[in-house]
């Protein structure tokens, strides 16, 4: 037995971990979180936590030498990206091959580093993707609950419609429009008080400042300000930072062993110590969880995991592309970084899209109309064991996209000739139009229902649970986080009322 023990540990401290931890820690269990990534409260020598969008330091990235945005270049030039010092920075960039993955590290996951957009999804393609969840008690129940649990909250319409901040947005608006587009506005987590108290010249300034990507200073209800800050608060819940979960085991009479590596700031590392716990929560995002799952049962630490742990991943259709507007169309050279708008297009019966207007805010006028669209792919990816590097290696070809760069385009084409403008070929490199080899949106890899039972337990391990991303079968056909965080809400409940009460 490990000389650590702890009744329930989370690995991961995302939206399912947050969940997961916060309602354990309310039951009374107690609850050791093991967090690869930092704590992100203390300032650096700049006084912030941390660093700018447009002056990347070390703080920006996962142990690079060099920044790797999403835009490589503008007007072709390589203008972007920084060289930086290897250090534990707050965004992540996976890269398998054809595709990349960007993710959060540090207490709080994706929620550090996303765009903050709270999008429910629609009730009818819920329903096709996840058939076997009760659609009224989501409905009713864990979307409302995840929604409130998060601070989601909704702009201004009178101020949108002023503030030079969003003129990006009306831009794109009135050009959607024109195509016979409908769009919608899209609530957030980021505080839009705030946010007008930032344009009043009140407050710091966060979004308002080009913050996004690499974290918010200030105004954004990332997880550690919710979730974890309230299952810190049960007194149940303790988070270990710098901790990454490597190796998981059987313990003999129940339970598992977790070996689990503590790192430094420069990447060493410092100690590998087991801790043992009787009830095992997966919330390493579908990446870390999947992988971790696919290692102990390939190297047959866990043999009676599911065959179906590894498959089922998909990027949510994910596409970016830009447009380059007329002179007197101009988007403005201060843009918020919260998005607020998104191009509805879902109906359409051949390429059903959500287009996310983005912002591009670089200080100074561009003429370019920036979005993510997440579109409705069928393909999907597999993750298999690789022992020489002992990692998950994601089987994904470039030909898989086509069916998101097909719909992108038919959207994005009909917008042009509406409005008589064209792509810009400047951003992504390599004359690209349509960015197709990056996901935000990682879903599946133990998919629900499917590697699991229908509420996230681990079939042929019992005691182990999935609670993150990878349950959703790698589309939801909007920003995903409400869907991750509501679907933990359902699962939790159930399981501590069935599993825990005993
Ligand atoms: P999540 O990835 O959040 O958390 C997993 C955590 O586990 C991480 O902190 C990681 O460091 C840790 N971990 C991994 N392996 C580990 C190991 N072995 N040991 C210990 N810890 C480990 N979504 C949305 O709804 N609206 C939006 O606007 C955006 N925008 C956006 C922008 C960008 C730039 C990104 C990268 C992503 C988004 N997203 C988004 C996506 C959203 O952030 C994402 O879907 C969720 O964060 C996924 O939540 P999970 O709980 O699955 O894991």
């Amino acid at each position: 037995p490990a000389a650590d023990r702890a009744p329930a540990v989370v690995i991961g401290s995302g939206y399912g971990a947050a969940v997961a931890a916060l309602r354990l820690g309310q039951a009374g269990v107690r609850t050791v979180v093991l967090e690869m990534g930092r704590l992100w409260d203390t300032p650096g020598p700049d006084g912030k936590i941390f660093c700018r969008t447009i002056e990347p330091d070390q703080r920006s990235m996962w142990f690079r030498n060099r920044t790797e945005a999403p835009l490589s270049t503008f007007l072709w030039l390589d203008v972007v990206n920084r060289r930086i010092d290897p250090y534990p920075g707050v965004l992540d960039r996976v890269a398998y091959g054809d595709m990349s993955v960007y993710v959060g590290r540090g207490v709080g996951g994706g929620s550090l580093v996303n765009g903050g957009m709270a999008v429910t999804p629609r009730r009818d393609y819920f329903s096709e993707v996840l058939p076997q969840v009760d659609a009224a008690g989501m409905y009713e129940t864990y979307f409302p609950r995840a929604r409130r649990m998060l601070g989601v909250n909704d702009v201004d319409q009178a101020w949108f419609e002023s503030t030079e901040w969003y003129r990006f947005s009306r831009v794109s608006r009135k050009h959607a429009h024109r195509a016979g587009l409908g769009t919608v506005f899209v609530p957030n987590v980021y505080d839009f008080d705030y946010m007008r108290r930032e344009a009043a010249g009140e407050v710091p300034k966060s979004a308002l400042a080009g913050e996004v990507l690499y974290g918010n200073n200030h105004g954004k209800r990332s997880l550690d300000k919710t979730y974890l800050a309230d299952a810190l608060a049960t007194g149940k819940v303790t988070i270990e930072t710098m901790s990454r979960v490597r190796a998981i085991r059987r313990e003999a009479g129940g339970g598992y062993v977790l070996t689990v590596e503590r790192s430094d700031d420069t990447g060493r590392v410092v100690e590998t110590k087991e801790i043992g716990c009787g009830r095992l929560f997966l919330g390493a995002g579908s990446l870390g969880t999947t992988e971790l799952l696919l290692r102990a049962r390939e190297t047959g630490a866990l043999p009676d995991l599911h065959p179906e742990v590894g498959q089922g991943w998909g990027h949510n259709g994910n596409v970016m592309t830009a447009r380059a507007n007329h002179l007197w169309d101009t988007v403005g050279a201060r843009q918020s970084t919260m998005p607020v708008l998104g191009i509805d297009d879902w109906n359409n019966p051949v390429h059903p899209v959500f287009a996310e207007i983005a912002p591009l805010p670089m200080g100074l006028e561009h003429w370019i109309s920036l979005y993510l669209a997440i579109t409705k792919n069928p393909e999907r990816g597999a993750f298999v064991y690789d022992a020489a590097t002992d990692s998950a290696k994601l089987n994904w070809t470039r030909s898989q996209n086509e069916p998101s760069v097909d719909a992108a385009r038919s959207l994005f084409d009909r917008l042009n000739r509406a409005n008589s403008t064209i792509y810009r070929y400047d951003l992504f490199g390599g004359n690209r139009v349509f960015a197709d080899d990056f996901t935000y949106h990682p879903l599946g890899g133990c998919v629900l229902g499917r590697a699991t039972d229908g509420y996230g337990r681990a079939k042929g391990c019992p005691g182990l649970y999935v609670v993150d991303g990878s349950l959703v079968p790698g589309s939801i056909g909007v920003n995903p986080f409400v869907t991750i965080t509501a679907l933990a809400e359902r699962n939790m409940e159930r399981i501590i009322q069935e599993d825990l009460a005993a």
